[in-house]
């Protein structure tokens, strides 16, 4: 046994004395950390920062700037200044995950709805919806205990093999940053904050964590930042998460020129949040603007160095560097001064909502949110809507109709209360008709990082899909990709465009014996279609969430009337793409370097510019009525950079049910003097119409919009001259073109 020895105690005293002298004597300087109700100004709140880094020792400001677990960072526990807590994702709330290990905690109280994933808000083209989605999820997240959503994503779609594209926002920045900017006030109104992702130039999975993005400021500045530009100016988002690549050579979560743009250019105040492992460096973390770096590696119970939280780049070196004079206390002190106005945002607001969970209301908003995304591609004989009557023999094939889609997919898979899967919602809404399912092809388990194989035998699958065709009147085939790895699914990128598990070949046997065929894609983007004339129907179906099943039925039923646009183009073959037009150093790069060579002819840009028809266009989708756009106006004919531009016009429902048009304003350039895709999205409108119903629209922009980036100045250039304004319902629809001046 220890001998007692009153040295030893007495030496212990002493050290553990002088660590908490100054709070002793500071003591009457602590500040009170809880503001009033009635204190929630900024100016006030400016005021008690400062007051609290005053007293914050360096080692509390430096253990502030980096995980404490997989999904928290410390407060000061001593002053009662709270831990920040965070979730993914952008679609619904992460099930809890465990301290240090990316397993699930197995919590039985974390359960949530599942909302549709980002492409379908996109595609439901309703800027009001996208407020209302981001309320309902920062509600979910708010009752979670998280002060931190982390989404939503906003890279642009560059290539259709990209993993991840079903999380983010199309391949159009306007509508990208017109979805998004409501999104983030809807979570932010929860007093939880959006965190804005990947910043930026994370457009792949594949080689994600080292590729090194070269791309123009043109482009960079014409297409890939617009979204963040919006969410940190429009949206006032107050966390913004950094990306795993490099570009021009630095990697991009503490990046000069990045962290120049946004925490110098447009003046973003919040918290700068690493990706996962992200960080690599402690001088350029501490100088670039990182603010919190969490982590991949994470190891803060065990006594190792290695991946141990206090071995983080801004833990120990960080807080060595600054001992040792090296790096300037005034970088943590602001990195501190952002965490603590995030804190004064979310868990030390003192109005903060209280959130709630898994309600009828939440329900209600995913599918309006499925209904409005979905995209009628195709239908012919108007094979869509089906008709629930008794004899109808309807015979739904696919793995898609049973499969758990809110599972897989990486870090934005979720646990929800419940999934209503098609089948479900087509066996529910069809109480007269007989359905009959089989699963048609199998594709394995899903498993974040690798591919498993089938485990039932496929030709048996097939024969048996055939034989339930032939005894149908109409087939629904649900298939697409599925989340699985290498199919939809963060990590790691498609390895080709066409649909997997045999799909083709079922599709075409299922053809030779029933040629009533509809085709329901449940995928975040788009496939090859070799398939399309042995369909009747097509219906883009996205990834729909808890009630999915519920979307489906009110569409395939007519009880809802599709009013979804294509967020992104659906080109015939992969190298129609510009992404896939220039090489494997385009896409997906030498496994070092990457070069943007498309530039900004990114989407329906390319499409226009080349004069190559897609398969699908951006801006496309049917209804079971019909619009007609007439009367197009300009308020003007001249403008100055200074005007407003003013389209009015008229829509009318000319078909025989209620329905949604979404008009689109397109403008471009005539003879500019740079490159400029022909036309670019600036304004777009969904509007509702009775039968026989029209109405007036007003859709208006700002001139100030119809610039260019010019890198001859490094800022933004209007040109005068001659302008075309193209409007119609979709980027290869147009209805009227007029030309207009600006002097
Ligand atoms: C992942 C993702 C990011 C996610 C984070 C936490 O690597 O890139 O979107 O929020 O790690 O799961």
């Amino acid at each position: 046994m220890m001998r007692f020895s009153f040295k030893k105690s007495k030496l212990l005293l002493s050290v553990i004395l002088c660590l908490h002298i100054p709070h002793i004597i500071g003591q009457n300087k602590i500040p009170k950390i809880q503001l009033e109700k009635s204190q929630i100004s900024s100016e006030f709140i400016e005021a008690k920062i400062d007051s609290i880094i005053a007293v914050l020792t360096l080692e509390e400001k430096v253990a502030m700037t980096h995980a404490q677990s997989k999904f928290s960072t410390k407060g000061v526990a001593r002053l009662g200044i709270p831990e920040v807590w965070m979730s993914d994702g952008p679609h619904g709330v992460r099930e809890e995950i465990s301290w240090d290990a990316w397993s699930e905690a197995g919590w039985t109280n974390d359960a949530i709805t599942a909302f549709p994933a980002l492409t379908c808000l996109a595609a439901s083209f309703n800027p009001e919806l996208a407020e209302e989605y981001g309320f309902s999820l920062g509600e979910e997240a708010r009752y979670r205990k998280k002060d931190v959503l982390l989404g939503p994503g906003v890279n642009i779609y560059r290539t259709p093999l990209n993993g991840r594209n079903f999380e983010y926002l199309g391949e159009d920045p306007f509508l990208a940053s017109s979805m998004v900017v409501p999104y983030i006030k809807g979570v932010q109104k929860n007093g939880v904050a959006a965190c804005v992702k990947h910043y930026a130039l994370n457009n792949q999975e594949h080689w994600r964590d080292k590729i090194n993005v070269e791309v123009s400021d043109r482009a960079l500045h014409e297409i890939y930042l617009p979204a963040f530009k919006a969410a940190v100016q429009k949206g006032n988002t107050w966390a913004l998460m950094g990306a795993y690549n490099k570009f021009r050579g630095q990697h991009t979560t503490h990046h000069k020129i990045l962290n120049k743009i946004l925490k110098t250019d447009w003046k973003f105040d919040g918290v700068v949040i690493s990706d996962w492992g992200s960080a690599h460096n402690t001088k350029e973390a501490a100088l670039y603007g990182l603010d919190m770096e969490m982590g991949t590696g994470t190891d803060g119970l065990g006594t190792g160095t290695v991946n141990h939280y206090e071995y983080y780049y801004l833990a120990k070196p960080f807080l060595k560097a600054i001992k040792e004079g090296e790096l300037s206390e005034d970088l943590v002190n602001d990195k501190v001064r952002r965490i603590l106005r995030l804190m004064y945002r979310t868990n030390l607001n003192p109005n903060r909502p209280l959130g709630k969970l898994n309600n009828k209301e939440h329900y209600q908003t995913a599918r309006k949110v499925a209904t409005e995304g979905i995209v009628l591609l195709k239908n012919d004989d108007n094979f869509f809507p089906i008709k629930d009557q008794k004899g109808l023999i309807i015979a739904v094939i696919g793995e898609n109709a049973t499969r758990n889609m809110t599972r897989g997919g990486g870090s934005s898979q979720l646990k929800p209360l419940f999934e209503i899967s098609p089948l479900q919602g087509i066996q529910k809404r069809y109480k007269n008709a007989t359905i009959i399912y089989t699963m048609g092809y199998e594709s394995g388990a899903p498993v974040y990082d690798k591919v498993l194989p089938a485990t039932l035998n496929q030709d048996s699958l097939y024969v048996k899909a055939i034989e339930v065709a032939k005894k149908a009147d109409v087939v629904l085939f649900i298939g697409g990709l599925n989340k699985n790895h290498l199919q939809d699914s963060e990590g790691d990128d498609r390895e080709d465009f066409d649909l997997p598990y045999g799909q083709e070949k079922l599709i075409n046997g299922i053809y030779e014996v029933n040629e009533n065929l509809g085709f329901l894609l449940v995928t975040g983007n788009a496939v090859k279609m070799p398939w399309i004339s042995k369909t009747k129907g097509i219906l883009q179906t996205w990834y729909l969430g808890s009630t999915a099943g519920l979307a489906i039925a009110d569409i395939v039923s007519g009880d809802v009337n599709p009013s979804g646009k294509l967020p992104f183009s659906f080109p015939k073959e992969l190298n129609d793409n510009a992404a896939h037009t220039f090489g494997q150093i385009s896409y997906p790069g030498d496994g070092v370097n990457q070069e943007y060579i498309e530039d900004i002819l990114v989407g329906y840009r390319w499409f226009d510019t080349r004069k190559i028809k897609p398969q699908y266009a951006f801006g496309f989708g049917l209804s079971y009525a019909n619009f007609k756009i007439s009367d197009v106006k300009l308020d003007k004919e001249n403008y100055t950079k200074k005007d407003q531009i003013k389209v009015t016009l008229e829509v009318a429902n000319t078909g025989n049910r209620e329905g949604a048009e979404v008009v689109q304003v397109y403008i471009g350039k005539h003879k500019s003097k740079v490159k400029r895709a022909v036309k670019e999205l600036k304004g777009f409108s969904k509007v509702y119409l009775e039968k026989g119903e029209n109405k007036l629209v007003t859709i208006s922009m700002n001139v100030s919009t119809l610039g260019y980036y010019n890198t001859d100045i490094s800022d933004w250039s209007v040109e005068d001259g001659t302008y075309y304004l193209y409007v119609g319902n979709a980027s290869n629809n147009i209805v009227k073109k007029i030309k207009f001046e600006l002097f």
